[in-house]
């Protein structure tokens, strides 16, 4: 019997585009998927992943890519929107129109808000949201919440500190509103105040009774947290270069800030990471961030396997 019939042909945009249930399902595929390997290894044999990246990316294409190719399916696409047509003016609804009729889903980053969201409305197949600018980054949500669970062992009954870029990180605010369905959950947002948390985020924490508050200070409330969720300050939204130089090193966790820190927190980074997580922390059995993205590996293994129906 397939384990999540409900997944099969559907588009993941925003993070609430699944249910709690659904959620909890995708993590304990992945969870076995972790624990063997070989489980669902040749369940998409035949069928292809179209990444279309209009934006850079490392973890987020590869894990994808890596993720296809081992349950036995093959990728196509582009990592550079040079190489492509989109380099000759072809509009976005055109491009997916054509991936569409090559692939069996297709997973696409851009730096436009609602890039993946108007991609779905012309796509015959899936489209998965693997970033649109300072929007949404749905898997990358999957990845920190399959994280947290293993790690802590629960999504619930936590304080959670979200701290460096909180206006751009399209992280942040998938995150955030993920959580916000989530029972006992505590948000602190640290960020400069040219940076802070959108107004319509906050909008949606109030709806949901979700208890948090915001600050300049990691020092002062980096011992209440259980999970610190570092960022980049990301050069690429400014408009201004000097913005960007005086902000970006507002915040850098190192031994120092890390003494005042439960001795239990973890610390999550949707990397990359440049100077905001000292190198000295990698080797803190606090730090969890490689660890955060082969986890994210694993999710996206869950999801194209439910996506394509090859259960
Ligand atoms: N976390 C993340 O989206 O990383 P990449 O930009 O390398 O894909």
């Amino acid at each position: 019997m397939p384990l999540l019939p409900e997944i099969k042909g559907r588009s993941l945009i925003e993070p609430e585009d699944f249910s709690l249930l659904e959620m909890e399902n995708l993590f304990s595929l992945a969870e076995k998927i972790e624990n063997n390997k070989d489980y669902l290894r040749e369940s998409c044999r035949g069928r292809l992943l179209a990444s279309l990246f209009f934006e850079p990316s490392t973890r987020t294409r590869l894990s994808f890519e890596a993720a296809m190719l081992r349950l036995g399916g093959s990728c196509l696409g582009f990592a550079d929107p040079g190489s492509s047509s989109a380099a000759k003016g072809e509009s976005l609804a055109d491009t997916i129109r054509m991936a569409a009729s090559y692939a069996d889903a297709i997973v696409m980053r851009s730096p436009k808000e609602g890039a993946a969201l108007l991609a779905s409305r012309y796509s015959e197949a899936p489209v998965i949201n693997a970033g649109d600018g300072g929007h949404h980054h749905p898997t990358q949500t999957l990845t920190d919440l399959l994280t947290v669970r293993q790690l802590l062992g629960r999504i619930e009954s936590f304080t959670i500190g979200f701290c460096g870029d909180l206006k751009f990180g399209r992280t942040v605010h998938s995150l955030a509103k993920a959580l916000a369905r989530y029972k006992n959950i505590k948000m602190i947002f640290i960020s400069p105040l040219e940076l802070v948390i959108p107004e319509y985020i906050k909008g949606i924490l109030k709806k949901n009774n979700v208890e948090f508050n915001e600050t300049e200070s990691l020092e002062k409330s980096v011992g209440e947290i259980d999970v610190l969720y570092m960022t980049r300050v990301q050069r690429e939204r400014f408009f201004n270069e000097d913005d960007y130089i005086r902000l970006k090193d507002t915040y850098v966790l190192n031994t120092e800030k890390m003494s005042a820190a439960k001795e239990k927190m973890i610390i999550l980074h949707p990397l990359p990471r440049v100077n905001e997580i000292a190198v000295e922390i990698d080797t803190d059995p606090r730090a969890a961030y490689f660890k955060q993205a082969k986890y994210g590996m694993y999710v996206r293994m869950a999801l194209l396997a439910s996506i394509l129906g090859a259960l």
